[in-house]
């Protein structure tokens, strides 16, 4: 009897030792009540999921929003490799609000806001120089999504997210109805399904906007961080990152990363015109796949100096990389980190900027009794040093 007891002494005790905010893991968790508030007369709260590897994401329903992620670096401590604030007012007055939402009804820019559908044109918000970009200027990034905390088809922790987009909400038709579910499971993979439906026909392409950095502070450059994209073409753009309908070869440019390249080592070939427009990376690439909605392996980012890898894979047919190049270290965000120039990477999985003013781009076109899904895996692994 003596044993058993011992036995279980030490049991709690290994699991209180290796708990979520606490000794040896490294993870300190953002308190719930600094995210309780209310926006526009509904709740806001902060969710968290955790694995049974300690892997830890944080989420609040204000932009159905990815504010902290923990997962295991070389070193067998855990790192948050998401960029944001310790709290809801953080979010509410950042520069750059496009930290951690779920960005739409259209992720992405349209070209001047305006679209034809069904032979009739519509007008969105602009807000970025001429154009419309991520869903204007109230899109879902700005929005008290409902939260609930549930669990997915295999049963790993998850949280639902929905936000009806009403008809004419920032130009766009219809009455968008859309969920979005952030699971965790053992193997250390953040899934996000997302499902949509309308009552009119509309224009769709919502994407996961976090500003990654695998060194775990946005004090560190991501220039150092290796990437690979598993794309031959992308989409060249005018001035204003407007697409021009062409599908180029990345072939001899410095978008080519279909062997693993540092961020930092051809991102000011400015003499390139891309990457002049893009002021750096700040491009669609169009993911080579065996079928169209094939779930492929779209980029792999590895840290050397944490041993941080990140696989993400997808179902969509376009992959928007941008380095953050707007950062500028005026902000100071968790645990009093600066967000430093190029100190956090967008990595978007999507459809085609502007695709619904070119034939050419897979369609965005959702009609009423079609579902709209897309589903995206970050897979988080360690490469020993
Ligand atoms: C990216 C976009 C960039 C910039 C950023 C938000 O998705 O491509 O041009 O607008 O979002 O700061």
């Amino acid at each position: 009897m003596k044993r058993y007891i011992f036995l279980v002494a030490i049991a709690v005790c290994l699991l209180s030792c290796t708990g979520n905010s606490g000794a040896g893991n490294g993870i300190d968790l953002l308190d719930a009540a600094a995210f309780r508030t209310e926006i526009a007369g509904k709740p806001v709260m902060l969710y968290t999921l955790q694995n049974e590897n300690g892997m830890t994401v944080q989420l609040t329903n204000y932009g159905a929003r990815i504010v902290a992620l923990w997962v295991p670096s070389a070193d067998g401590t855990h790192k948050d490799v998401v960029w944001g604030f310790e709290n809801i007012d953080g979010y509410l007055n950042t520069a750059d609000k496009y930290c951690g939402p779920v960005v739409g009804r259209y992720g992405n820019r349209i070209g001047k806001g305006r679209f034809t559908l069904d032979g009739k044109e519509y007008q969105l918000t602009i807000n970025n120089g001429e154009n419309h970009l991520h869903g204007g200027t109230g899109g879902f990034e700005a929005r008290v999504w409902n939260g609930s905390e549930t669990v997915d088809k295999q049963g790993n922790p998850a949280v639902e997210m929905t936000y009806r987009a009403m008809d004419g909400e920032e130009g766009y038709p219809g009455n968008l109805d859309i969920a979005v579910t952030y699971s965790l499971t053992p193997a250390n993979e953040l899934v996000i399904d997302y499902k949509a439906t309308t009552d009119a026909p509309t224009i769709v392409n919502p994407t996961s906007h976090v500003y990654y950095n695998l060194h775990g502070t946005s004090e560190k450059s991501t220039d150092s961080h290796l990437l690979t994209i598993h794309a031959s073409h992308f989409t060249p753009t005018d001035a204003g990152l407007i697409p021009t309908g062409e599908i180029r070869p990345v072939e001899g440019t410095p978008l080519d990363f279909r062997k693993p390249h540092a961020i930092g080592e051809r991102i000011g070939r400015t003499d390139y015109e891309p990457l002049a427009f893009g002021n750096g990376y700040d491009h669609n690439w169009v993911l080579d796949k065996p079928a169209p909605s094939a779930v492929t392996l779209a980029a792999e980012v590895y840290e050397p100096a944490t041993g941080i890898v990140m696989k993400i894979l997808t179902d969509q047919p376009g992959f928007q990389f941008y380095a953050g190049q707007g950062m500028d270290g005026k902000e100071v965000g968790k645990r009093g980190d600066r967000h430093n120039y190029h100190s956090g990477l967008a990595l978007e999985t999507q459809n085609f900027p502007d695709a619904p003013n070119h034939d050419n781009f897979p369609s965005s076109v959702l009609r009423p009794g079609e579902t709209y899904t897309q589903h995206t895996v970050y897979a988080f692994e360690t490469v020993k040093r």
